[in-house]
């Protein structure tokens, strides 16, 4: 067990990486996460966002560096309660026959008690706002359900270090405002990979860039984000939200949807 003199959940020192008979996805990468940070983690399609998450993982092994999750280097196929993957695809995570079973499904693998599998997946489906669902065939819920249903399945195993993979992709306005809600409440560190700059911003005080495998940039949200040559260069746009813009009469009201 990691103790409290623990201060990252991950740490990141030199890794490269490729999937199996390719060349290096991921070249030299090295960040560390502090307990309960949520980072933001850019890049244009096929920058390693993804690869990356599947090395925090335990999926792909580094050819060089080393990850290290809450101080305990990550080894490829040992199973690390400590870490969460939410799917880019919720399809590719969702397997049971229903919801209350997707979820419990974690802690049943730990071989947990009966009790302490239905506390765990009840405090879940609670906390992602799915009470209710519990029989509803996976393949019936809605795609932001699934979403929700997949958090649910992470959250479940009561992870230090949440990895969200594009979490808002294909949801409409008010199921991505109320995910956005859902994960600003969440106290576990969070790597949240988006294209949606604007969720990124609202959810994460720190924002690492990656292009080409490589960290760009690793800062402030609003500076690493507001840099619009950075943004340019790595096929980015500055977010509305960071655009000065004094037309008047041009307000920015959230409505609640
Ligand atoms: N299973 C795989 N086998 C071989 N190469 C792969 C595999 N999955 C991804 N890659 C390659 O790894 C590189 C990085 O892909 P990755 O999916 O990590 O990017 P990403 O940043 O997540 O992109 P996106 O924003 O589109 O999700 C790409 O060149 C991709 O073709
Ligand atoms: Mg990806």
């Amino acid at each position: 067990m990691a103790g409290p003199d623990i201060v990252n959940v991950l740490d990141l020192d030199g890794l490269s990486v490729g999937w199996p008979g390719h060349a290096p996805v991921l070249k030299e990468l090295s960040f560390a996460l502090p307990r309960g940070a949520h980072v933001g983690l850019v890049g244009p399609n096929g920058a390693g966002k993804t690869t990356l998450f599947h090395t925090i993982a335990g999926v792909l092994r580094a050819q060089a560096g080393s990850v290290r999750v809450m101080g305990r280097t990550v080894l490829p196929g040992q199973f690390r309660t400590e870490t969460a993957l939410v799917f880019q695809q919720a399809e590719d995570q969702l397997f049971c026959p229903t919801l209350a079973e997707d979820v419990a499904f974690g802690p049943r693998n730990l071989g947990l008690s009966e009790a302490e599998i239905s506390a765990r997946a009840r405090a879940a489906l609670s906390v992602c706002e799915l009470t209710g669902l519990e029989d509803r065939p996976v393949h019936h819920l809605s795609g932001g359900e699934k979403r929700r249903a997949c958090i649910a399945g992470a959250l479940a195993m009561q992870p230090d270090l949440l990895l969200l993979d594009e979490p808002s992709a294909a949801l409409d306005m008010r199921q991505r405002r109320r995910l956005i809600a859902l994960l600003a409440k969440m106290d576990q560190a969070m790597l949240i990979a988006s294209h949606d700059l604007e969720l990124v911003l609202e959810l994460c005080p720190r924002v690492i860039v990656i292009d080409q495998g490589r960290v760009c940039a690793d800062g402030p949200a609003h500076e690493v984000l507001g840099d619009a040559r950075l943004m340019e260069a790595h096929g980015q746009e500055v977010p509305h939200s960071l655009t000065p813009h004094y037309t008047p009469g041009h307000l920015h009201v959230r409505n609640s949807l």
